[in-house]
């Protein structure tokens, strides 16, 4: 059986009131199209055609996946007719499914069930139902059997009260489909082309319409506005969060936590509240992090603390280590294990070896530290001069006093020992002190300067 999925993401979405086409909207850090998009291929979808309209350059520009076939449809006559404008694609498939572009959160499992329901018939719904089922189209049967769908606008009062409703999700044969939707009209209230009027059609044929629910209601959900993007987000969050908490991890509290990309995690990690990952992230057996961090693309091995407040990006952190609170890794930073890199800390483009530490108020940037280093408070590598930037090497066992600047390129031998307070503008040799202040003085005889007048 092969498997064409078409994605409707034609409609403008106004009621986002935004510049950036609907589908474009993101959950968890990916558009909304994305989702269902990664959605159709974890079926194993042999196909899959995006029909666009508004913003369509923005949509495939962002999308950027050269397996997707684009199908555009320059007016928005109606869901059938949107259909139609991808069935030239569909040309080899059996069986198409149909998925909305605004509906990110449909599970696997649930459309796997929705095709299961295909196999001895010609076309299968996903229907839900629920206590407000208004503005949706409604199921109607007779018997049991499903007749058609009405729309809101087309529906009498007594179908209005049918709770059973249409999430716009089905799975058609598909030389049947491309029978009725050749056959479909526009005289209905909105004077538009309904995919639901294949329904009828295929009932008039003597197809007995199958149904499937989804596990959860909120699968059928779609995203109009920016209120239900907030609710569909907290939602999938709180799936995710769920689905960790099975794995081993512990969240402080699962509803403040957010995690777009992906985590991938060893045993006993604890997550403190406000903890916000994103892109590809490893933690390492027994990770900690404390409140209000950030980590962004990194990995961070086992036995690491990261205390509150800190934010890491593009990083690598080694065993043991320990960081923050307050601190700041920025991308190309290697830690290796044991490091202790403390408050108001700013590392760039730099490797540090086992067991060094760079406690607080630093800037090192563009730098290469050796094991067992220590940077004292206030140190900063002056790694650009307005126009180029430079390393700055530090041997093993350096010992680099509180508040020097180091000018780069330069190089601190293993062993030296920088006198606090010094600019280094030249190599420093190693197992040496080296400093650059004046000598202290104390004048004699000095006297603080009076007040004059009143
Ligand atoms: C549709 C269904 C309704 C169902 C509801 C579920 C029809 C006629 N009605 O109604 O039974 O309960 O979804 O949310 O199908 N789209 C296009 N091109 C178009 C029109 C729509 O791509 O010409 C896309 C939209 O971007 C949207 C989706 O199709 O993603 C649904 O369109 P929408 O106008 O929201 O349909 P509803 O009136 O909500
Ligand atoms: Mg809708």
């Amino acid at each position: 059986m092969k498997l064409g999925v078409v994605i409707l993401a034609a409609g403008q979405g106004t009621r986002m009131k935004s510049s950036l086409p609907k589908v474009l909207h993101r959950i968890a850090g990916r558009p909304l199209v994305g989702h269902v998009i990664d959605t159709a291929k974890a079926l194993g979808a042999d196909k899959v055609v995006v029909v666009y309209g508004h913003g369509g350059d923005q949509v495939q520009q962002a999308i950027n996946d050269p397996t997707l076939v684009w199908a555009e449809q320059a007016e928005q006559l109606g869901t059938g007719h949107a259909v139609e404008q991808a069935m030239f694609a569909m040309a080899d498939m059996d069986r198409v499914l149909v998925l909305y572009g605004d509906v990110p959160l449909t599970q696997q499992t649930t459309l796997n069930s929705l095709i299961q329901q295909s196999h001895d018939t010609a076309l299968a719904l996903l229907t839900v139902t629920l206590d407000d089922p208004a503005g949706y189209g409604r199921i109607v049967r007779v018997e049991g059997h499903v007749t058609r769908i009405v729309e809101q606008k087309d529906a009498s009062e007594i179908e209005q009260r049918i709770r059973e409703i249409n999430t716009g999700i089905l799975i058609a044969d598909r030389a049947r489909l491309a029978g009725w939707l050749g056959r479909l009209e526009s005289n209905n209230a909105q004077g538009e082309f309904y995919l639901t009027d294949v329904v009828a059609m295929a009932v008039d044929e003597g197809v007995e319409v199958k149904t499937a629910h989804p596990v959860d209601s909120f699968e059928g959900e779609g995203v109009n506005d920016r209120v239900q993007l907030a609710t569909l987000e907290r939602r999938h969050q709180q799936v995710q969060a769920e689905q960790l908490m099975r794995e081993g991890i512990t969240l402080r509290d699962p509803a403040r936590f957010d995690l777009r990309g992906r985590l991938q995690h060893g045993q006993d990690v604890e997550l403190d509240v406000n903890v916000l990952i994103e892109g590809e992230v490893t933690l390492g057996d027994g990770v900690r992090v404390g409140a209000n961090t950030v980590i962004r693309n990194s990995h961070i091995a086992d036995g690491v603390w990261i205390k509150e407040n800190c934010v890491i990006e593009d990083s690598e952190v080694g065993a043991d280590s320990i960081i923050g609170p307050f601190a700041r890794l920025r991308p190309a930073t290697t830690l290796a294990e044991r490091v202790h890199v403390g408050n108001f800390v700013e590392i760039k483009k730099s490797d540090v070896a086992a067991g060094s530490k760079i406690n607080h108020l630093s800037y090192i940037g563009d730098t290469t530290i050796g094991h067992s280093v220590n940077i004292g408070a206030g140190t900063i590598t002056c790694n650009y001069y307005g126009v180029n930037k430079f390393r700055t090497v530090i041997g093993d066992n350096a010992f680099i006093g509180s508040d020097t600047q180091l000018v780069a390129p330069v190089e601190v031998g293993a062993g030296a020992t920088i006198g606090a307070g010094s600019t280094i503008t030249r190599d420093a040799p190693a197992d040496t002190l080296t400093l650059s202040r004046a000598k202290q003085l104390s004048l004699k005889g000095w006297k603080r300067p009076e007040k004059q007048g009143d």
